[in-house]
């Protein structure tokens, strides 16, 4: 039997990049296909291509057999071929019925009409068929993410698809929810669909997928059986070199708090309460985590910590001292360093080129001004220093941030803000969109913060990474922080659940002790 898919050849070019480069792919039907690689590897591409979003300039294309070319999304899902990216397409007013059926809805009284019970009969029958637990009449805007995101699975069934594409399917989901959605590939497959799913999370690979193909810059470098490969394989295929997969965590030996928050309140730019009454502190010599799904308010309560964003009630102290009226400059020269989330808004001025991207907030410090002018043999200094030691790529201060990929970009503020030698650190995300071997490098670095007596608030939304290397763990969910944990002593159930904004069966209580003073 035919493979559901196989991809030929395929090199699809953007101005100065090879986003695919002779990339061959065959996808055999019934099965769990895992499209494995770091950020920028070409996937989502790759997959668009299989879409019909983009046309290769080389390559063939081959659907269930038949040579195809796609000249649109139309073309690819009368060929069986849907595709569910990262960002939904749902309308927020319409029910789960409407969404499905949206542009191919049911009629009646001679196609005069929409026929509303037929629809819904039609996708709870469909919902039915596949497990999916999803109420056809719910408004979208008021169902969760995961089932928002079955609504799309089911609006590719019911145009007809047999291939599945899924863009990183599981970034916007709990723990729970992950473990849901793989329950939800099985019926599928069970059921002779095929599914291709993309993700960069090997475990996640090795967890749901059959076969897994690793692109690296543009190229299959491997396409290997999940149960033929490991960890350290796949994690070498992806890089293109060997990694050490294991952060050496030592006990934690904190001294007073650098960081008390307090009653902390902020309103987002409409004007909603996204951060309710927050209260944590964060000790010299301790890494404080904070997990969640993006957007329960990590990001605003960051912003009003680091003097970006006025909050409306409560107190933020650093060292001992209200920080409310200080500048961004005030934050920085007192200590606390910060990798923000959006490096391109926050984190770098693109124009710029490495060297004075390096000065950005030590602009009036004395190792770079002296007499009221910029020292720029210093400067230049100081961003060698970090291009060596953070290893950025390409390793000239001269270029401009624009010109390098974003892992690099990331590369070069965390090694700017570890260069200051902050008593606190607040890093969110400090490893998004950066290879593996970089990450494990970026995670020493703040180990090794924490360990010389720096306080570290680490915001991620990788929870084994924030696990393991917090030495207390909050969960945000809602503005609020569910509780404060032990990372050590906590599940990832337990964590799923307070991600939610749940509470797990297991008393609190106890859990919460280790967020109080001893
Ligand atoms: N529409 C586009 N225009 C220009 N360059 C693009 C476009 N889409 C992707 N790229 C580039 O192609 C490469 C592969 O990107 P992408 O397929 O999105 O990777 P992945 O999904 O693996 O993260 C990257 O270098 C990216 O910057
Ligand atoms: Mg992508």
């Amino acid at each position: 039997m035919a493979d559901a898919v196989r991809l030929d050849g395929i090199t699809k070019r953007f101005p100065g990049v090879v986003a695919n480069d002779d990339v061959t792919l065959e996808v055999e039907r019934g099965s769990v296909h895992a499209l494995l690689g770091e950020n920028g590897a070409g996937k989502t591409t790759l997959m668009n291509v299989l879409y019909g979003l983009y046309q290769p300039e080389e390559g063939r294309v081959v659907v269930d057999g038949e040579e195809q070319s796609f000249e649109s999304p139309g073309d690819a899902i009368d060929a069986g071929v849907g595709m569910i990216h990262q960002h939904f397409m749902l309308v927020d007013t319409m029910t789960v019925a409407e969404n499905i059926t949206l542009g191919n809805e049911p009629r009646k009284w001679g196609w005069l009409a929409v026929d509303r019970e037929q629809a819904r009969r039609e996708v709870r029958e469909l919902s039915e068929r596949y497990g999916f637990a999803v109420e056809p009449d719910a408004r979208i805007e008021t169902v969760s993410v995961g089932v928002q995101q079955r609504v799309e699975i089911l609006k590719a069934l019911y145009r007809g698809a047999d291939v599945l594409i899924l863009d990183e399917p599981t970034a916007v989901l709990t723990p729970q929810e992950v473990e849901e959605l793989l329950a939800v590939f099985e019926e599928l497959t069970a059921a002779g669909k095929t599914v291709i799913f993309i993700t960069h999370k090997l475990g996640e690979a090795m967890e749901a997928a059959d076969e897994i193909t690793v692109l690296r810059d543009g190229k299959n470098v491997g396409s290997v059986s999940a149960d033929d490969t490991d960890r350290e394989a796949l994690a070498e295929l992806m890089v293109g070199r060997e990694v050490l997969m294991e952060t050496d965590a030592r006990p934690s030996d904190p001294g007073d708090e650098t960081l008390c928050v307090d009653g902390l309140t902020v309103e987002d730019s409409r004007g909603v309460t996204v951060v309710d009454g927050v209260s944590f502190g964060v000790r010299a010599g301790e890494v404080f985590g904070i997990a969640g799904v993006d957007g329960n308010g990590q990001s605003e309560l960051v912003e009003a910590i680091t003097g970006l964003r006025e909050p409306t009630a409560g107190r933020v102290d650093f060292e001992g001292r209200d920080v409310a009226d200080w500048s961004r400059i005030d934050h920085i020269e007192a200590g606390m360093a910060y990798i923000p989330e959006d490096r391109q808004e926050r984190g770098l001025v693109m124009d710029f080129d490495l060297v004075e991207n390096g000065l950005l907030g030590s602009q009036h410090a004395s190792a770079f001004a002296a007499g009221g002018r910029i020292d720029w043999d210093r400067a230049r200094d100081h961003a060698e220093a970090v291009v060596e030691e953070y290893d950025v790529r390409p390793p000239d201060p001269d270029a401009r941030s624009v010109s390098l990929s974003g892992g690099n970009q990331q590369k070069f503020i965390v090694g700017r803000e570890f260069e200051r030698d902050p008593s606190l650190l607040v890093a969110t995300h400090p490893t998004r969109g950066v290879d593996i071997g970089s990450t494990e490098f970026i995670n020493d670095r703040l180990l090794d913060l924490r360990n010389a007596g720096g306080a570290v608030l680490l915001v991620s939304s990788k929870l084994d990474e924030v696990q393991m290397l917090s030495d207390r763990l909050a969960v945000m969910h809602g503005g609020e922080l569910m509780a404060v944990v032990d990372p050590d002593d906590v599940t990832e159930e337990e964590l799923g659940l307070l991600m939610a904004g749940e509470e797990p069966s297991r008393s609190l209580s106890s859990l919460r002790l280790a967020g109080e003073e001893s």
